[in-house]
């Protein structure tokens, strides 16, 4: 049996440097492993909080989840909402998420695709028809944000946009400063969420159609057995909007800067592609694209979720001590599962972008992009199919290419994104 060891730590005390660190240096984590290994403890602006990576260390944690429970920093807390299912645990988070999971089942995902492809499809004329460069990355997150508010909520024209806007002042203020300072950006997130619950509200109290998804959420109940109140069915609808839309949105941007930037890798995936039909069968929508039929595709999207993750890690509070790979972690600390440092950690050359990986059967390489254990991610099943539909159709339709002279770096907060939105125009 291996020998239990203490938990190593940075010694920061008032985390304030550390805190600065970690905004500005992407290698925060990683620098700190290298130095202390797999676990280790840090102070985050008087926050002792607990990083760790590796399969070991992160298995279990998410196995032991009686002795752990959610945390979010408190702006993300407060925006969400305390009905969130997303701030909840134990009973009350298990019956909310039955009732969410409804809008991702196959059947419901096939009645979406019809919309999904649509979208996609016009996204198509306009690239063909613009007359100046159009960025690409801008374009990928109003598609990720009308899947959820068009094809999911069933939301059309101003309706759309008036959440759209509120949502982006919501958004804006998720990891700030929470505190409600006249005319601060967290002030005008609480208001935007108190706009943005009121129209989510009314939408759930319009007569049940089919147009989007939200029929499948009626009759839904709580964990007493009672029917969800709008309130609470108001912010699950949020965190839907939060959760799906930059998550997808960046896994599509940083995906098609690859492509765009490794000519190579593109021509590798399009030899695929042009085996597959657009637009697919209305009844194989869900699985036409999937890895059986497209393994170069799915190898790809693996290494976006790898290379770039567009959760960079998430995080649990210890109820009780916990042994985390061979490190005691005592009770009441707030561990960070850090996903991007997570993913380079091991043998060979993972500090480099290179999807073959995926089709070698390397087992040592364990992706946990969509989380783990009872947390999950919820929406797995549809941004995957957003994507695999989002690159087929555009590939095979047009060639694009990018406009030199543009900041190809990435921004990483909220997720990664490309800084000049990546500029692009199509082949002619
Ligand atoms: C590439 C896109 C996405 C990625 C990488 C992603 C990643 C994740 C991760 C890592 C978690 C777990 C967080 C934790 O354990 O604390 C999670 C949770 C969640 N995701 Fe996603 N997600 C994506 C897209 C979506 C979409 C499209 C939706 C729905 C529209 C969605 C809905 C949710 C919800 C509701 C949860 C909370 C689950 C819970 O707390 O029980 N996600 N996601």
């Amino acid at each position: 049996m291996s020998k239990l060891r203490p938990l190593p730590t940075t010694g920061a005390l008032t985390g304030i440097l550390e805190a600065l660190a970690f905004s500005r240096d992407p290698n925060f984590a990683k620098k700190r492993f290298d130095r202390l290994g797999n676990v280790f403890e840090t102070s985050m602006l008087g926050q002792e909080m607990v990083f760790i990576q590796g399969n070991k260390a992160i298995a279990d944690l998410l196995s032991q989840s009686e002795a752990i429970e959610v945390w979010w920093p408190e702006s993300v807390r407060q925006l969400l909402g305390s009905y969130s299912l997303a701030n909840r645990n134990g009973t009350a988070h298990k019956a909310r998420r039955r009732v969410v999971a409804q809008l991702f089942s196959s059947s419901a995902l096939q009645r979406y695709s019809t919309g999904i492809i649509n979208l996609i499809d016009e996204l198509g004329k306009e690239l063909k028809t613009a007359k100046a460069p159009l960025p690409l990355a801008e374009k990928m997150r109003r598609f990720a944000f009308s899947v959820i508010a068009t094809t999911v909520l069933g939301l059309e024209g101003h309706a759309r946009d008036k959440l759209f806007s509120d949502f982006e002042i919501w958004t804006k203020a998720l990891f700030s400063i929470p505190i409600p300072l006249p005319g601060s950006s967290f002030t005008k997130a609480l208001k935007a969420r108190k706009r943005l619950l009121e129209q989510l509200q009314k939408i759930l109290k319009q007569p049940i159609h089919n147009k989007g998804g939200l029929d499948l959420l009626a009759g839904g109940l709580d964990e007493a057995g009672i029917p969800f109140a709008d309130e609470d069915l108001g912010e699950q609808l949020l965190l839907l909007l939060f959760a799906g839309y930059e998550t997808t949105a960046s896994a599509l941007s940083c995906l098609m800067r690859e492509l765009l930037l490794n000519p190579q890798i593109e021509t590798w995936l399009r030899e695929e592609i042009d085996t597959l039909d657009w637009p697919p069968d209305p009844q194989d929508a869900t699985i036409a694209y999937d890895p059986s039929n497209a393994p170069r595709l799915n190898a790809i999207v693996k290494e976006v979720m790898r290379f770039t993750p567009p959760v960079g890690g998430f995080f649990r509070r210890t109820k009780q001590s916990l042994i985390l790979d061979d490190i005691i972690v005592p009770k009441n600390r707030v561990v960070q599962v850090a996903l991007i440092a997570s993913n380079r950690h091991g043998i060979g050359d993972l500090e480099i972008f290179r999807p073959e990986r995926h089709l070698e059967n390397d087992s040592s390489l364990k992706l946990i992009p969509f989380g783990g254990g009872e947390r999950v991610c919820l929406g797995k099943s549809l941004a995957e199919l957003e994507i695999r539909l989002m690159v087929v159709g555009l590939f095979r339709q047009l060639q694009l290419k990018v406009i030199p002279d543009q900041d190809f770096n990435l921004r990483q907060i909220p997720s990664p994104s490309p800084r000049d939105g990546l500029l692009v125009k199509v082949k002619v």
